[in-house]
């Protein structure tokens, strides 16, 4: 019996074909859907012609009702049966009252090395601090934002005159190969984090 893996997405999806790619042959995991809150986001796409089944829970109807969003989110969710819940690329902020009932369940990819900057633009604020290193870190998605146990990181160097789209393309690919390995072992029940290089 495969493990039943939901891939939520609000964009490209490449994360999300990752995962989907890694997710064959002896893997103990399979994808069962993959959601997103954007019926235009690419993703979709490219889950469809891998033959994953989608579904589209678009939040702008649910302006200023959160509650409704997540609602129609989880029932969404709930229809595929998933064991685990990949968000991939998804870019909108979940409740703990959202998040709860899926605790240990859910993890997420976050494009630094956390716990260094939760939230967004986070390139820019890593070359703003003149870091030297920074990457992305899969994690378990708790209440709090970006602030769950860390499963996983993977480090990049910052280079002079990098500019954040130049960090992201250099920490996209480490983030296409960290995700799957994570979600495999977090699959065969080993919560161990995953630090690469
Ligand atoms: C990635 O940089 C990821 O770190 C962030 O969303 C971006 C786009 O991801 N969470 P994808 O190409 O849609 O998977």
């Amino acid at each position: 019996m495969s493990v039943r893996v939901a891939i939520l997405i609000s964009g490209s999806g490449s994360n999300m074909v990752a995962l989907a790619q890694s997710m064959q042959g002896d893997h103990p995991a399979r994808p069962c859907l993959v959601l997103s809150n954007r019926p235009d986001a690419a993703g979709l796409g490219r889950a469809q012609d891998m033959g994953i089944p989608t579904a589209v829970v678009d939040h702008r109807p649910f302006k200023g009702d959160r509650p409704g969003f997540e609602a129609a989110l989880r029932a969404e969710i709930d229809k595929a049966r998933p064991d685990l819940i990949a968000l991939a690329g998804f870019m909108r902020v979940l409740t703990a009252d959202f998040v709860r009932p899926y605790a240990g369940r859910i993890l997420n990819i976050h494009p630094s090395l956390l716990p260094k900057y939760k939230g967004l633009d986070t390139h820019t604020r890593a070359i703003a601090a003149g870091d030297t290193e920074a990457g992305c870190t899969v994690h378990e998605v708790t209440p709090a934002l970006d602030d769950g146990p860390i499963l996983g990181q993977a480090r990049v160097p910052v280079l002079r005159g990098d500019t954040a789209e130049t960090l992201a393309a250099r920490i996209l690919p480490m983030e296409h190969q960290l995700y799957p390995l994570v979600l495999r072992r977090v699959a065969e029940g080993n919560r161990a984090p995953i630090m690469l290089p």
